[in-house]
C-alpha cells in the first residue's frame, strides 16, 4: 500500500454536496483509490473563513463522511479524516507564510472573488492559500484531485515547495493538479459555475422526486419543440453527458439536432441517467447518515493514519528552518 502514490483532496463542509462536487472532486477522487493511496478530508478549517454556526459545521462535516462512505470509499486501505483534527498543519502554514510575499496572496482568486463583491475579507481568508498549500504538503501529495477552479491554489502549492526546497534542500513534495477536462466545470440551474454559493445547485442525494424537480428548472434557451438545437451550447446536455455513455451521447445529441424533441423530454432523460447512476449510494447515505457514532469511527480511523505522515514531515520541515 505505502508503494502506491498519494493521492490527497479537501472539501469543505459549508454545504450540502453537490452535482458539481461530485462529478468535479468526489467522483474521480474515489476512483483514484484503485492506484493510489488517498488521502480525503473536510476542510473544516477553511470553512471557518465563511461559516459562523457550530451546528452547521458539524453536521455538513457528516453529511460529507457518509457522502464518501456511501461512494465507495475503502476506510480500511485509504484515510478519510477532520483537517482540524491534524493541529500539525497549522505549524506548517505558518513556516509557509514566512516564504510567501503579500503579492502573491493579493492575486489570489478566493480573496480577489470576495473583495469584487464587497465581502468582508477576514485573514483567514486572504491566506487561505497558504493553508492549502500546507494541507497537500504536510502529507507528501503526489497528486491532488480537483476541479478547475482550484488550479491556481494548486499552482501557489507547488510555487511554495520549490521556494522551500530551493532554501533548505529537498524537503517536500512538489505534487501535480489531477483536473478532469470533459467534467472541468459543471453548470448549475441558472447555467453558471454550480455553487454552494450561487444558489443553484442540484443536490446530490436528493429524494427522487425533489431530483427531478431540480433538473426540470435547469435554465435552456426558449426554442419550441419543432426546432432544431444544439446540444453542445445546452446545460441540460453538459449534464446528461458526465452521466451517459458515449452511444446514449450521441443519441441524446441527435434529437436535439432534428429537432421535434422538447427540452422536458432531454430533461427526463437527463434524470433518468443520474438517477440510476446515484440510487444505490443514495440509499446507503440515507441508512448511515444519522448513525454519528459510525461516522465519527470513520473520522478517528482517518485521523490516526493521517496524523502520523504529518508529524513526519513537520518534524522534517522543522529541522531544516533550524528549529
Ligand atoms: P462550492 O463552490 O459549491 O462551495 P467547493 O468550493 O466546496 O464547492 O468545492 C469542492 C470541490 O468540488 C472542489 O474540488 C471543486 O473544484 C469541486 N467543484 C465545486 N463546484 C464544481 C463545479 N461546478 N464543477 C466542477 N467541480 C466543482
Ligand atoms: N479550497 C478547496 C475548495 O474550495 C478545498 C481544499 C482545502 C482543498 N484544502 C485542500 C482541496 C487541499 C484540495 C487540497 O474546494
Amino acid at each position: 500500500m505505502t508503494l502506491k502514490k498519494r493521492s490527497l483532496s479537501g472539501i469543505k463542509p459549508t454545504g450540502t454536496p453537490h452535482l458539481g462536487n461530485y462529478l468535479g472532486m468526489i467522483k474521480p477522487a474515489i476512483k483514484m483509490q484503485e492506484t493510489h493511496q488517498t488521502f480525503y478530508f473536510i476542510a473544516d478549517y477553511h470553512a471557518l473563513t465563511s461559516i459562523r454556526e457550530p451546528e452547521s459545521l458539524k453536521e455538513h462535516s457528516y453529511d460529507l463522511t457518509a457522502t464518501f462512505a456511501s461512494l465507495g470509499m475503502d476506510f480500511e486501505e485509504h484515510a478519510f479524516f477532520r483537517q482540524s483534527d491534524i493541529p500539525e498543519v497549522t505549524e506548517l502554514t505558518w513556516f509557509l507564510a514566512c516564504l510567501t510575499s503579500k503579492g502573491l496572496m493579493e492575486r489570489a482568486h478566493a480573496f480577489k472573488d470576495a473583495q469584487s463583491k464587497g465581502q468582508d475579507v477576514n485573514m483567514g481568508l486572504f491566506s487561505y492559500p497558504i493553508l492549502m498549500a500546507a494541507d497537500i504538503l504536510i502529507y507528501d501529495s503526489h497528486v491532488v484531485p480537483v476541479g478547475k477552479d482550484q488550479k491556481q491554489h494548486l499552482e501557489i502549492t507547488r510555487d511554495l515547495a520549490l521556494r522551500f526546497n530551493h532554501l533548505y534542500g529537498e524537503t517536500l513534495v512538489v505534487p501535480e493538479a489531477i483536473i478532469e477536462d470533459q467534467v472541468a466545470v459543471i453548470p448549475g440551474l441558472d447555467g453558471q459555475k454550480m455553487s454552494k454559493s450561487y444558489n443553484n445547485v442540484i443536490p446530490l442525494f436528493a429524494p427522487e422526486k425533489q431530483l427531478r424537480k431540480a433538473i426540470m428548472k435547469i435554465e435552456t434557451d426558449s426554442k419550441t419543440v419543432e426546432e432544431v438545437k444544439d446540444p453542445e451550447s445546452c446545460n441540460v446536455f453538459q449534464l446528461f453527458q458526465c452521466f451517459a455513455d458515449q452511444s446514449a451521447q450521441q443519441d441524446l445529441a441527435e434529437q436535439y439536432r432534428a429537432g421535434g424533441m422538447g427540452y422536458g423530454t432531454a430533461k427526463q432523460i437527463c434524470f433518468e441517467a443520474i438517477r440510476d447512476e446515484l440510487k444505490d449510494a443514495s440509499e446507503h447515505y440515507h441508512q448511515i447518515r444519522g448513525d454519528r457514532a459510525h461516522l465519527e469511527g470513520i473520522l478517528e480511523g482517518g485521523k490516526d493514519k493521517a496524523r502520523k505522515v504529518a508529524r513526519d514531515v513537520v518534524d522534517r520541515v522543522r529541522n531544516k528552518v533550524g528549529l
